[in-house]
């Protein structure tokens, strides 16, 4: 079966600002790699989250596969077309969303409804069919209200379900949601994840999906692959970044007034379950102090009541996520040992 996306060895660059120069010049020393070789496969009906921190690539990447960018090196296949000899293809293939650029990609003085029509015929999709595919849109995404209003006067989320809607009007089986839920608000933004996962199991589309919010990707996507510095730093699952996440779970505890930090280290230590002391600084008048545990429910009861029996008055005490910094750090060590 043929993958949905194919990548080998793609590749962008782009040139640098030089300190003193005003314009960035396209020199040989002034480029910059963003995206570096990369060669992936996405199988049919996959949801793929594309995981990096800022300046990752990540864009970048999915700019070239809809064909927004040229890559200087490498080629992509999306559903067997090649993006450089038939874009137009890609195009008819792919659903592009960039949560950046929010209600931008609508058109803002027309209405839902006239957006969605002309989409449509920008994808060349038969009139019957557009028709009839818009009022399943309006009615799939709830704008029956709305649709009839210009998309100014929409509210955020209104206007990503109607660009999702846009997204979706010449039937794509491939989509390429670039940070979708940007800007939005916590509900919203579980109500428009609620559709991605419809779009995924029960349609079938295959899904790229990026974010730099981890806890995003582990909850919608069935592979994770991290990226930075333009290249793939881990391919994996949720299953496998969620356990790497919890053997970096620390307490973060805050006592008020100048304590022995080395008594308190000692103390720290001796208590059941604490398996290292990373950290006490003191920022006076507190000591913030850092604690790595076997299992951070079970420690947490524990270590309140053990301070509290020495003394120590704790002002807060929670458990700390590691950053997706840190978890980058451990995976690449891993990848090393
Ligand atoms: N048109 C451009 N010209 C020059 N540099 C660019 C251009 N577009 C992107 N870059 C640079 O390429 C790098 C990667 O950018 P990209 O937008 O792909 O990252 P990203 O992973 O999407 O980050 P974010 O999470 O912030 O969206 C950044 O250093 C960025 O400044
Ligand atoms: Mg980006």
């Amino acid at each position: 079966m043929k993958a949905a996306i194919l990548t080998q060895g793609l590749t962008k660059r782009f040139p640098q600002k030089v300190k003193g120069k005003k314009e960035a010049t396209r020199g040989k020393k002034n480029m910059k790699t963003v995206v570096d070789r990369i060669t992936i496969e996405v199988p049919n009906g996959q949801f793929l989250g594309l995981l990096g921190p800022n300046g990752a690539g990540k864009t970048t990447l999915t700019k070239m596969l809809v064909t927004l960018l040229l890559p200087d090196e490498g080629t992509a296949l999306v559903n067997g077309y090649d993006i450089l000899k038939e874009p137009a293809k890609v195009r008819g293939n792919i659903g592009h969303l960039h949560g950046e650029t929010g209600g931008r990609s609508l058109y803002w003085r027309l209405s839902g409804r006239d957006n969605l029509k002309l989409f449509a015929t920008l994808q060349e999709v038969p009139k019957e069919i557009a028709k009839k595919r818009i009022e399943a849109m309006i009615s799939y995404f709830e704008l029956e209200k709305i649709i009839d209003r210009e998309v100014r006067k929409y509210s955020t989320g209104e206007k990503v379900r109607t660009m999702l809607a846009r997204t979706l009007i010449h039937n794509p089986p491939i989509l390429i949601l670039d940070e979708p839920t940007i800007g939005l608000d916590a509900a919203t933004a579980v109500e428009t994840r609620k559709f991605f996962t419809i779009l995924n199991r029960e349609l079938g589309k295959t899904i790229v999906f990026t974010s730099h919010v981890m806890s995003e990707v582990e909850e919608l996507c069935e592979r994770i692959a991290i990226m930075d510095k333009g290249i793939i730093l881990a391919d994996t699952d949720p299953h496998s970044l969620s356990a790497l996440v919890k053997e970096q779970q620390k307490i973060l505890i805050h006592i008020l007034n100048m304590v022995d930090k080395k008594a308190l280290i000692k103390y720290l230590e001796d208590i059941e379950g604490v398996k290292e002391v990373v950290l006490a600084v003191e920022r006076s008048p507190i000591t913030e102090v850092s604690v790595v545990v076997e299992d951070e429910l079970k420690a947490l009861p524990i270590l309140a009541s053990k301070l509290g029996e020495a003394g120590y008055k704790v002002t807060s005490i929670e458990v700390e996520e590691p950053t997706l910094e840190e978890a980058f750090i451990k995976l690449t060590t891993k990848k090393r040992e």
